[in-house]
Formats: structure tokens, sequence, C-alpha cells
């Protein structure tokens, strides 16, 4: 009896399984020690980060969700002002925008599905676009790999705009040469269990120049300038110690499992090119493939999709709607080629235990709902 194959779209028990004793060893001595939140663990973690991404300065936060809110507040950002930004993306990085009280500027997306750097010419060309309101850009590495970073400060710069790079899905990555984490104003991360580096529950970090980092500690901590003084409005927004020490575990694994994922990714690449549109490697990018996304033929990625369940090969669909096209972000916004994307992408199963032959597996698969 032949048996039957099931190939989930995300598989995170091997990585626990590769640090079993140093991460039980970790959690346990968190327990010991009833050390839960804020203190040494924090601050080393941090540093860790830092020393990782070459950043002048960390703060540890709750989720990247979080992160993306204070980043916001610490630059200042809030009512009447407006966000360039992509609708091409997980809802928090619109989430975020609207929840300090600033109002998103879409604009659309270029063949590496990223802000269009050509489009934010027109957008700031548009008549009804009122350019003193506009006072930042939040752009974000969809998919693991940056857009052309230089060509964005210099825009930002042109017009005296700050730039957040909404980094939850390219810790790792590299824009020519360097690591993401210092190359703009503020970079937010997501150490989400699925994301490149995943804690065991939620997780995130901001980083960028001490001044500014020191502004998002305290929106994290309520606010806080001292244990009973409240400078600002702020949050619970911290990190979970349990959660600092998983990540930092795992850390020392990461650019070895990037590296694997890498080679399956351009594995799928070079056998499926001539069957769908692969995703394409900016030449300033060292990518990090934090989900592998096909483009299907017009009209046929749900018929895909269901052919490749029935074979056993789960799926997934980022992102399913653009949020300026999800009733809370609804302004009326037109963005021709993020709305084509979004119906005809696919995202396959990748990471760096998937095993040779279940790729294989894959490969095929998509060959042969092609070739009827
Ligand atoms: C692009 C993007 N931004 C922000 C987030 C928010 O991160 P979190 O889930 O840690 O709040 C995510 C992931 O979930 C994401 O993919």
């Amino acid at each position: 009896m032949t048996q039957e194959i099931k190939i989930p779209f995300v598989d995170l028990y091997p990585q626990y399984e590769e640090l079993q004793s140093e991460i039980d060893m970790a959690i346990k001595d968190i327990i010991t020690r009833s050390d839960f939140i804020t203190g040494p663990t924090v601050e080393k973690f941090e540093r860790t980060i830092c020393q990782y991404t070459g950043a002048e300065d960390c703060a540890s936060i709750g989720s990247g969700t979080n992160a993306l809110v204070c980043a916001l507040k610490a630059l200042g950002i809030g009512p009447g002002d407006h966000v360039m930004t992509v609708g091409h993306t997980f809802v928090s990085t619109t989430e975020a925008i609207v929840n300090v009280g600033a109002t998103p500027l879409f604009v659309d997306i270029d063949e590496f599905y990223h802000l269009d750097t050509l489009d934010m010419r027109k957008v700031t060309g548009s008549k009804e676009f009122a350019l003193p309101e506009l006072k930042a850009i939040l752009f974000v590495d969809l998919y693991g790999q940056t857009p052309d970073i230089d060509k964005i400060n210099a825009f930002a710069q042109e017009y005296n705009l700050k730039v957040i790079q909404d980094a939850a899905q390219s810790f790792g990555a590299e824009y020519k040469g360097k690591k993401v984490g210092s190359l703009v104003d503020i970079t937010c991360f997501s150490f989400n269990p699925v994301k490149n580096l995943g804690a065991m529950g939620d997780a995130g970090a901001v980083t960028g120049t001490k001044k500014l980092i020191d502004k998002v500690r305290m929106y994290r901590d309520h606010g806080r300038k001292t244990k009973f003084e409240y400078d600002k409005v702020g949050y619970n927004a911290r990190i979970d110690n349990l959660q600092a020490v998983v990540i930092q575990a795992k850390l020392k694994k990461i650019d070895e499992w990037l590296d694997k994922k890498r080679e399956i990714c351009r594995r799928y690449t070079k056998e499926l090119k001539d069957v769908v549109i692969c995703p394409k490697e900016a030449p300033w990018s060292k990518h990090s493939y934090y989900v592998y996304v096909i483009e299907t033929p017009e009209g046929t990625r749900d018929q895909l999709q269901s052919f490749l369940r029935v074979k056993g090969i789960q799926t997934n669909i980022h992102y399913k709607f653009p949020t300026h096209k999800t009733t809370a972000f609804d302004n009326g916004t037109v963005l021709p080629r993020t709305e084509y994307i979004c119906d005809n992408i696919l995202s396959l199963p990748c990471y760096h235990t998937l095993p040779e032959h279940h790729q294989d597996y894959i490969i095929k698969a998509i060959k042969e709902f092609y070739a009827n």
C-alpha cells in the first residue's frame, strides 16, 4: 500500500528539535529565576540583535505590530499626518498607521512585489495629494527581500520624510551586502513563530539610533520615564523573557537555516520558471525567502491550489486581499498591479527541513497541473 503524502505549509517542530536542550535549559532558567519581563535577560537579547544586524540600538517588543506602532509614535507620526505605504502586505502595516491616527497613502507595487519607487513620484504629482501632510514612508520587505532602499531614502530626503522599514519578513536578509536593521531611520521586526526567526509566541524588535530607540522603550512601557513618571501615553508592549531566550537560541542557526531555504527556493525557480512566474531576486538583495510565492497564469490559482490540496500539499496565499480593499481600510484607492497580484499568487511550502522528495513531489504536481 502506498503511503499518503501530507506536506504541511510550515513545519516548526524541527527547529525546536535541533536546539532542544539549549531551549529547554533557557526556559527552565527563566522559570527558576522568575525572570519574566524586563531586566538583564532582555538587555542581553537586545545587544545580540544589535550585533547581528549592525544596528546602533534595539528595543525588544511584544510583537511586530507593536514594533510598528511604537516606531511610528517614536517618530512623532500622528493625527493629520500621511504615511506612504503599500496595500500589498499583512494587515499590521496599515493597521499601525491608522492606530496612531495617521492616514495611509497607498502606492502600487513593482516586479518584486514592493513599493514601486516610480509610483512614489506619481503620487506626489497627483492633484488630490497634499504634500505637506506627507510625513513618512513605511515600506515592507515583502516575502523576505528589500526594495531599492537607496532610492527610497533619496526620495525621503528630497521631501523631508521619515523612513520606516517593515522588516517583519526579512530578518537575516541583506541590502547591498548590509544586514537589514540599520538601513533607514527605524526598522521593525516580527518574531512571530512562522517568521524567519520565530519565537514560541508573539515577539518583535525595533532597531535604529539610540535616540529613537530610547523613545520606543518609553512607548513600549506605558510611556514611562521613571518608575512613577509617565511622560507619554504609551502601551504595555514589552517582550516576554521566555520568548527572548528562545529567539536568542535560534539566532545561532539563522544563517544556516536561511542558506538551506535559499537552496530550496532556487531549485523551485529552476524547475518551475517555464510553468509559472517565479520570484525574482533583486540585484541589490540577498533574499531571505520568508515565503516562496509563485504568480500563476491568470485565473488558474484557485484550481491549482485545490489540485495541490488533493495531492496532500498545503499552500497559502500572501495575501488574498490587499489591505486597501478590506472593509477596515478601504478608502477607494485603486492599485491595479497590487489587485491583480493578490488574485494570482500562491505560496508553496518552503522551510529548511523540507525533504528533497517532498520538493520533487511539489514540483512534479505543479508541472502535471499545467501539462493538462
Ligand atoms: C509584513 C508584516 N508586518 C507586520 C507583521 C506583524 O507582526 P506580528 O504578527 O509579530 O505582530 C507581520 C506578521 O505577522 C508581517 O508579515
